[in-house]
């Protein structure tokens, strides 16, 4: 059994995440963190437990985290979130609410209690901004080490950003958490738009869904808002772009993507904020924090895994 943590800002394609992950048999889920981001934290949590009842894992606590970035004070949801998302962040779609409570525990006490408590090694996969994940690397960061891997969805190596000329919105929200994040250490596996941008669902790739139960007609619901958002921006892309789901595919089956390893860091500059570039003042010394940052994608595929699983 694969132990994975998800680091989710519920969040469209942060669902569709949700849904493949939750349909393996051979992942032990041990919770899931969430962070503002699309939506506010709240929401985030909210949109995250109900998606959970609804895919029939109420068993598996959701962890609240950050309510805004580290150079913040506060939250308001962009307009990319609502765009994309829609106001609640789930296409505006209302769910079922699931009885079960948000946890009390924090998600950053959540993260380090997991990896003190499990001594088999774990897998993060982060697709929100990365406050929770900075904010437990500062306040411990030799328990954080002993992650085995975050595998995320943020940045933009060699192509142009989506919220800025190079910028990506994960990291845009919170450069200096993703630069805490990127200059950690622990193993790393960068899912950008790089490779996100080019892993496109079509309608027609989700047909099968409209007559196979109840759970993939909500799911197509929520999608339908992704889609019309993805067909007014990016008409030329004939569908939506799974940015999320990638990262989730990627950290069961890493053949899916081709790699390089190179230390990567996260400028804060005005001009540059939120770009992640080659870190050259470490080029010399790749151990100090290389990053696997994926250049290419199998997209045939990431989408046999991911269809064939929800
Ligand atoms: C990322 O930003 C969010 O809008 C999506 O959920 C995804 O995590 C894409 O840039
Ligand atoms: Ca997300």
């Amino acid at each position: 059994m694969k132990k994975l943590i998800l680091d989710v800002d519920t969040g469209i394609d942060d669902s569709i995440s949700l849904a493949y992950i939750c349909g393996q048999h051979d992942v032990d889920l041990l919770g899931v963190t969430t962070v503002y981001g699309n939506v506010d934290s709240e929401a985030a949590a909210r949109n995250t437990k109900n998606l959970l009842s609804l895919l029939g894992r109420d068993d598996v606590g959701v962890y609240q985290g950050a309510e805004h970035a580290l150079h913040t004070e506060g939250f308001t949801q962009q307009r990319g979130g609502a765009v994309f998302h829609g106001l609640n962040g789930i296409g505006d779609v209302e769910l079922t609410q699931s009885d079960r409570a948000i946890e009390t525990v924090s998600a950053v006490d959540f993260l380090l209690n997991m990896a003190h408590i499990h001594d088999e090694k774990i897998t993060i996969v982060a697709s929100g901004p990365l406050t929770n994940l900075a904010q437990a690397i500062k306040k411990d960061p030799s328990t954080m080490q002993r992650y085995q891997r975050i595998v995320l969805m943020g940045g933009a190596f060699t192509v142009v950003g989506n919220v800025s000329p190079v910028a990506e919105a994960n990291i845009f929200q919170d450069p200096h958490a993703a630069k805490v994040v990127f200059e950690s250490g622990i193993p790393i596996t960068m899912i950008g738009l790089d490779v996100t941008s080019r892993v496109i669902l079509s309608r027609d790739d989700l047909k099968q869904w409209e007559s196979k139960n109840d759970v993939s007609k909500v799911l197509l619901q929520i999608m339908d808002h992704y889609f019309k958002a993805h067909e007014l921006i990016y008409p030329q892309w004939g569908g939506a772009a799974m940015h999320d789901p990638l990262a989730a595919v990627v950290a069961l089956h890493e053949d899916v993507v081709r790699t390089i390893t190179v230390p990567v860091t996260v400028l804060t500059e005005e001009k540059q904020f939120g770009r992640t570039v080659l870190d050259l003042a470490n080029i010399e010394d790749q151990q100090a924090h290389s990053v696997n940052v994926a250049l290419n994608v199998d997209i045939e595929l990431f989408k046999k895994y991911l269809l064939s699983a929800i």
